[in-house]
This record gives structure tokens, C-alpha cells and sequence, in this order.
């Protein structure tokens, strides 16, 4: 069966043929259906295309991280170093299915609203692929990162807000020939997350506790997915214990959870300030099946964390540091069943050199 979008909300349904960036009768998040096999070949994200809806080829080196061990109190902590994918982020996994996506249905001109990694990884992939790309993003977004997209040949289009960010896109996508990438919502996004559960499988991760920092939750989904897969296919016996982190300034997540919620400020971890996460059901209700749990994390844990990973020699961004803080914090709460620890650090601190320079100002 070729691959269909489907809304599990309403039942719509309809071929791969046709670009939807949500369902078109009822408003919800879409889902992909179509077959899976296991069946690994060639490198990169293309290695899993039998375990994908598209397969996108290999086209800039995304994918294929390394799994890099080491002993933190008593336990195997492993880092998979997402942010050295080809844009520094673990986005490039989705970036690379959804504009390929675009590219193959014959789209020219691609559009996302974002302040953060996304942003950096539609330009590039847009210019590997060649089509145009328009960035939305609020005026105060740092500057680096607007230069290195248009660097990258994007336009890149400044709003006042977040918000309006988010209203100025929908105006531009009412064109035909416009492709909305709209990564908080895109099942392809979840679909190249898969991939790191398939890469941490044959690079030995087999059992354990894995640690996820979680945003619109793209990751988390992708990467309990990619598990449920390997489980269903009889790879693996169990799925892994998940752990979710989330920062003090926005819990949406832990909120619908706990039904309480938490003072305090992250926006040192940017990349999981999101407020309103279009899947936000579909996360808890599976924290809840599995008995999982959520830790919340602020800007000193995050800090701390930072400068750890920093003196390993891993040069990430803060969001990256949050998920190892949580892995203390659910430590010291007594939360980790796993003795192996998978944290993927997914994004380079080679974007947040501002970030940096302020935090060792502060004598961090
Ligand atoms: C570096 C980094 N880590 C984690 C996340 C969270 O990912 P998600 O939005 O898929 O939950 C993001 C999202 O932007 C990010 O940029
Ligand atoms: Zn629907």
C-alpha cells in the first residue's frame, strides 16, 4: 500500500501525492500509514527508508551520529551527538523527508515560521534541494541566526512577535505553489526522529532509560515510535523507560500530566518553550500507558549541566544541557529504572555562541 495521511481524529485519509501540513476537514495533527520493514541499507537517515514513508536519499550527511559513552554516577550514560548533523540540529532528520517531500511534488517555494534550529535546517536543505525558502521569524530573533540563513539564500522575513510570526505564514500559504514545512505539526518530522531509535539499535542501545527534552514534542514521538517499531517488528523485547524533560518558564506537557504547575525560569532552553504543542494529547496519554514521567528543569540546573557537558567536550546548546539536568533531577527523585542512559544531545552550541558569552560574563 502506498503511503497515506491519515487523521486519526475524523478518519480522513488521502495518498502521499498531495501536501497537507494538517487535516484539511477537521484541524488536527496527520499521521503517515504504510508498511514497515526492516531492512537497513546505505548511510544516513536513507539507511531506514524501508522503515520510512519517503526516502529521501542521502543528501547532506544527516544522520548516522555517533553513540559516545561515559560514566556518570554509577550509571552508562550514552550521547548520540545530534547536533552534528549537517545543520547542527536533529531537525535535519525531518527537514530532509518533509523538503524532499516538497521537492518531489514539484513545490518551489517552502516556508516555516521558527526562531530556532528548524529555521537554520529548512535553508539548508532548501538550498541542497533547490527550492526557495522563506523564514518568518520575530524581529528579536539573534541576528547570527538570520544572517546564516540568508547565507544559505532564504528570505528571511521579520515580525514583530512569535505570534505574528505564526499569522503572517498562514497569509502566505494560501499560493498553491507555497509549501508549509510546519515541523511542530509535520508527522514527517516524527518520521526522521524514528531514526535515531534505529541507529542507537544497531549501534548496541538495546535497553535502558531514554532522557528527552521535549518541545512540540516531535523527538519524544519519534523517538517512542521508532521504538514501538523495532518492538513490533520482534527487534526488541521491550520498549525503553522514557523520561521527558521540560523547562520551568513552559510545561504544557507536565501540566496535563500532574495537573499542577511550576514557577521558575528556562529560557536559557529555548528550544522547549512551546507552549501549545499540537500533539499534546497524544504525548501524555502515552507517558501515562507506560507509567513514564516528566522532570521540569530551570536556568541554574540547566547551567550546571552545560558547563558538565562542556568539560566532556561536548559543544552544545543550552536545550541540548536541559536533557542531562533532568536526567540528574530524575536521578535524585529516584525516577531511572535503566542502568544504560540514552540522551540525545540535539543541538550545537556552535549556534548559541551569544548564549555562551553571556553565561562565562556571568562567571558561570
Ligand atoms: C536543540 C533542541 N532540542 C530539543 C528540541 C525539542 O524538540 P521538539 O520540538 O521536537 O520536542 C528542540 C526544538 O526546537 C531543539 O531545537
Ligand atoms: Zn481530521
Amino acid at each position: 500500500m502506498n503511503p497515506q495521511w491519515i487523521c486519526k481524529r475524523c478518519g480522513f485519509s488521502d495518498e502521499l501525492s498531495r501536501y497537507y501540513w494538517r487535516c484539511p476537514r477537521c484541524g488536527a495533527p496527520l499521521d503517515l500509514s504504510y508498511e514497515v520493514k526492516w531492512s537497513p541499507r546505505g548511510t544516513g537517515v536513507s539507511r531506514y527508508s524501508s522503515m520510512l514513508p519517503i526516502d529521501p536519499g542521502y543528501l547532506l550527511g544527516e544522520g548516522n551520529t555517533p553513540l559516545i559513552s561515559r560514566d556518570i554516577n554509577g550509571h552508562r550514560i550514552y550521547f548520540k551527538l545530534e547536533y552534528l548533523n549537517p545543520s547542527g540540529s536533529f531537525k535535519d532528520r525531518g527537514t530532509s523527508l518533509s523538503l524532499y517531500l516538497a521537492k518531489k511534488l514539484g513545490y518551489k517555494i517552502v516556508v516555516e515560521d521558527t526562531s530556532g534550529n528548524t529555521g537554520i535546517s529548512v535553508a539548508t536543505y532548501a538550498s541542497a534541494l533547490g527550492l526557495r525558502a522563506k523564514i518568518y521569524m520575530p524581529r528579536t530573533a539573534p541576528r547570527g541566526k538570520k544572517a546564516v540563513v540568508e547565507m544559505l539564500g532564504a528570505e528571511v522575513i521579520e515580525t514583530g512577535s512569535r505570534h505574528e510570526a505564526s499569522i503572517r505564514v498562514l497569509e502566505a500559504i494560501n499560493q498553491p505553489s507555497v509549501f508549509y514545512v510546519a515541523h511542530t505539526w509535520s508527522p514527517l518530522y516524527t518520521s526522521g526522529a524514528e531514526t535515531i531509535a534505529y541507529e542507537v539499535y544497531e549501534q548496541g542501545f538495546r535497553k535502558g532509560t531514554v532522557v528527552i527534552p521535549i518541545g512540540s514534542g516531535g523527538l519524544f514521538l519519534g523517538i517512542v515510535r521508532g521504538f514501538t517499531n523495532l518492538v513490533e517488528l520482534g527487534l526488541l523485547d521491550d520498549m525503553p523507560q522514557i523520561i521527558g524533560v521540560q523547562g520551568y518558564s513552559v510545561h504544557p506537557v507536565y501540566r496535563e500530566l500532574y495537573g499542577r504547575s511550576h514557577k521558575g525560569s528556562s529560557n536559557l532552553a529555548d528550544g522547549i518553550m512551546v507552549p501549545n504543542p499540537p500533539r499534546l494529547t497524544e504525548i501524555v496519554s502515552l507517558i501515562k500507558k507506560y507509567k513514564w514521567g516528566i522532570v521540569l528543569v530551570g536556568n541554574n540546573e540547566i547551567t550546571n549541566a552545560l558547563k558538565n557537558l562542556y568539560r566532556m567536550g561536548f559543544i552544545v546548546e543550552p536545550t541540548s544541557a536541559a536533557a542531562l539536568a533532568g536526567f540528574y533531577k530524575a536521578l535524585r527523585q529516584g525516577l531511572v529504572t535503566g542502568e544504560n542512559i540514552l540522551i540525545p544531545l540535539t543541538g550545537s552550541g556552535l549556534k548559541t555562541i551569544g548564549t555562551i558569552i553571556q553565561l562565562s560574563l556571568n562567571n558561570c
